[in-house]
């Protein structure tokens, strides 16, 4: 996830003249409130305004339509979009768990995410405004966002890049990042967006996996106030990646950055050659042709590229948008993820493009150069609905109540989260002071192999803060013990999604075994999907997330896998062994705490800790940066060497460790 707050020391509140003190602030009141209540039988009901103008009136019926006739349900969706050719079979089970969707289909996503608007009078309607961090602007109707498209598009054919092929993206956030995403897959090529938060390993592992032969970069993006250095990362992490022949790189910052003769090409010079024209026939793509792949975090070292298909997706993203946002041609939609997440991929570019709606991008900090720069930009362009993560919102909730309170911020009128659960009082808040109390939060829980929202309310649905509410359609979803059998209401387990839906990730990129293990082979016998996620249904059949049960943590919304950052901290000389796990952090969610053996010789100093939780970050990026690094001389471990991370925990947080008869050391 990308809702990073990463909260400068600098910026104080203090520094500035109109912050007022804790007692005045609505938070203390509200979460005053909300300690009173019981969260799971409290409910929030949606405002007449809200029902009024909802796409879907009534939930309970169209649900059951949609589990008993699901394909019968997703045909009629499908309908809504452009298909060059209809499709034969809605859905191919014959390979399960390598679902088809759609077979028989051609589709492009662009040809449904642009071109069929541009023989509307969505033409000349704005497609993206985009604010830079130091307040520069770009405005993009559909019509010029057709033309940069398909002028990057000749570029890259030009560039020799071919149907099916993996153009690797690494970009801040900026109009070029959905420019390239959407040239790529105009031709038929796919695209592996890899976050511009991460790092010279994290980039180069997956240039590797992908095989990219094509790098699209930025000399930088501001972040802070200060130029960051892409180009330098994306230099290094081609050192260790031989499969780069071609570096396009946009300027941004305009700093110095070092170009290869050869290998390196500046964008703009290459959009300005007259092969960028603006003329370019989209690709006739197969409904199951690769569309792009995406890098997530899982319970080993090496990340999985989970891959994802112009058919299934374009459906899924745009439907699950346009009901559970009640998305209106008059809407100006912020989803405030990085594009170089899943949440980026499905919510702020595709599914709204392909409802043709305005979607707004920033590319700096939430709080640069003030902690109101998110609201004045709502009041400033009009935004109707705001997406964005409960980390987000905790690191916003703390600077107090006269930020928001400064804007007009009437024009909302839904809101939404996402990446982790979010807490009752971070909740309220989002609801009260961002809100006006009369927008419902649409608390949305998906990953990025399921590709759109799974469990999610709708804005008629009751809410329950800190609840995603009930599944979306087509989707049956339970809480199950070790067995596959249902757990009693109110009972912790193990989510499960019973059936297949369109947006579902194929397999993972050149691994469709690692696929079949990590997902299906748990409950193989049944079939159905293992999340991964603990979880609990209370008697209205609401479902509460409670966290990760594998290896991977969250933090501030993002995925990292704790394999990844061990990996990265043996990779310094001083470390022989090391373990990661999370621990309860009150803005980040989680933090990432760390054990580390040195090597013979190596003594355990607070500087050598500084210097390992650097390493990490510059292998991995920032956000991996562990918040402590404790040093040890051994580590609890199975009798086939498997760190007991569940131990390590249950220690630090002075728990019982329970049962380690399997324990060796
Ligand atoms: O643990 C769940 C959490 O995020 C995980 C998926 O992470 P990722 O693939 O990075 O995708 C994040 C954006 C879709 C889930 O397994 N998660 C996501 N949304 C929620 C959530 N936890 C609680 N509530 C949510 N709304």
């Amino acid at each position: 996830m990308s809702f990073y707050v990463d909260l400068n020391p600098k910026c104080s509140l203090k520094s500035h003249p109109v912050v007022m003190s804790k007692k005045d602030s609505a938070t203390s009141k509200i979460a005053a409130k909300s300690s009173e209540k019981d969260p799971v039988s409290e409910l929030v009901y949606p405002s007449k305004r809200v029902v009024q103008k909802a796409n879907v009136k009534e939930y309970e019926a169209m649900y059951q339509r949609s589990i008993t006739d699901r394909e019968g349900f997703w045909a009629d969706e499908a309908k809504k979009l452009h298909w060059y050719r209809k499709w034969d079979k809605v859905l191919d089970e014959s390979q399960k768990p390598f679902y088809k969707w759609f077979t028989g289909g051609k589709i492009n996503i662009i040809d449904n995410a642009i071109d069929r608007h541009l023989k509307t009078w969505r033409r000349n309607k704005i497609a993206m405004i985009w604010e830079g961090e130091p307040g520069d602007v770009k405005v993009l109707s559909y019509h010029a966002l057709n033309r940069e498209v398909s002028k990057f598009a000749n570029i890259l054919k030009s560039m020799g890049v071919k149907k099916g092929e993996i153009v690797t993206i690494y970009m801040p956030q900026i109009p070029e990042l959905p420019i390239a995403m959407l040239a790529c897959a105009k031709i038929g090529a796919g695209h592996s967006v890899v976050y511009g938060g991460f790092s010279v390993e994290a980039l180069a592992s997956r240039i590797d996996d992908a095989k990219s032969r094509v790098l699209i970069t930025a000399d930088g993006g501001f972040r802070r106030g200060k130029p960051t250095d892409l180009k330098g990362i994306a230099n290094d992490a081609m050192d260790r990646s031989p499969t780069i022949e071609v570096c396009i790189t946009v300027k941004r910052t305009g700093e110095e950055c070092m170009m290869q003769t050869d290998r390196d090409y500046w964008y703009h010079d290459l959009m300005s050659l007259p092969i960028a024209s603006p003329d370019c026939e989209t690709e006739k793509t197969d409904a199951e042709d690769l569309l792009f792949i995406l890098y997530t975090s899982g319970t080993t070292g090496r990340p999985k590229g989970l891959v994802h298909t112009h058919g299934g997706y374009s459906l899924y993203t745009s439907t699950t948008h346009r009901y559970v946002f009640d998305i209106k041609d008059e809407d100006r939609w912020w989803c405030a993820a990085d594009p170089g997440w899943i949440t980026g991929h499905s919510y702020l570019v595709y599914g709204p493009l392909i409802n043709g709606a305005t979607i707004m991008l920033y590319e700096g900090a939430p709080n640069h150069p003030y902690p109101n720069r998110w609201w004045s930009m709502i009041e400033k362009y009009g935004i109707t609905i705001l997406y964005t993560s409960p980390t987000a919102i905790r690191g916003l909730m703390r600077f107090g109540d006269q930020w928001p309170k400064r804007h007009d911020l009437s024009s909302l009128r839904l809101l939404g989260s996402v990446g982790e659960p979010i807490n009752p009082e971070a909740w309220r808040w989002y609801h009260e002071v961002i809100g006006g109390g009369h927008c419902p939060i649409m608390d949305t829980w998906w990953q990025t192999e399921t590709g759109g929202f799974m469990i999610t309310p709708l804005p008629i649905t009751p809410l329950k803060p800190g609840s995603a509410t009930r599944p979306f359609f087509g989707n049956e979803m339970a809480v199950v013990d070790d067995n596959g059998k249902e757990v009693k209401p109110g009972e912790e387990g193990k989510l499960v999604i019973k059936s297949p839906w369109p947006g579902m990730a194929r397999t993972i990129y050149g691994d469709p075994d690692r696929f079949v293990e990590t997902y299906w082979k748990e409950y193989e016998k049944q079939g159905w999907y293992k999340a991964g996620d603990s979880a609990r249904m209370d008697e209205d059949g609401y479902f509460w997330i409670i966290g990760r049960i594998d290896d991977v943590i969250k933090v501030s919304g993002y995925r990292l896998g704790t394999a990844e950052i061990e990996s990265a901290l043996v990779s310094h000389p001083s470390v022989a062994e090391a373990a990661a796990i999370a621990l309860p952090h009150e803005l980040k969610g989680n933090a990432i705490h760390t054990y580390v053996i040195l090597r013979a010789g190596v003594v355990a100093s607070k500087e050598l800790e500084e210097e390992l939780r650097s390493h990490v970050a510059s292998e991995l990026g920032p956000i991996a940066k562990p918040e402590a690094v404790d040093f040890t001389d051994a580590l609890p471990k199975t009798r086939s060497g498997k760190i007991m991370r569940r131990v390590l925990k249950a220690r630090a947080l002075g728990q019982d460790v329970g049962d380690i008869s399997t324990l060796e050391e």
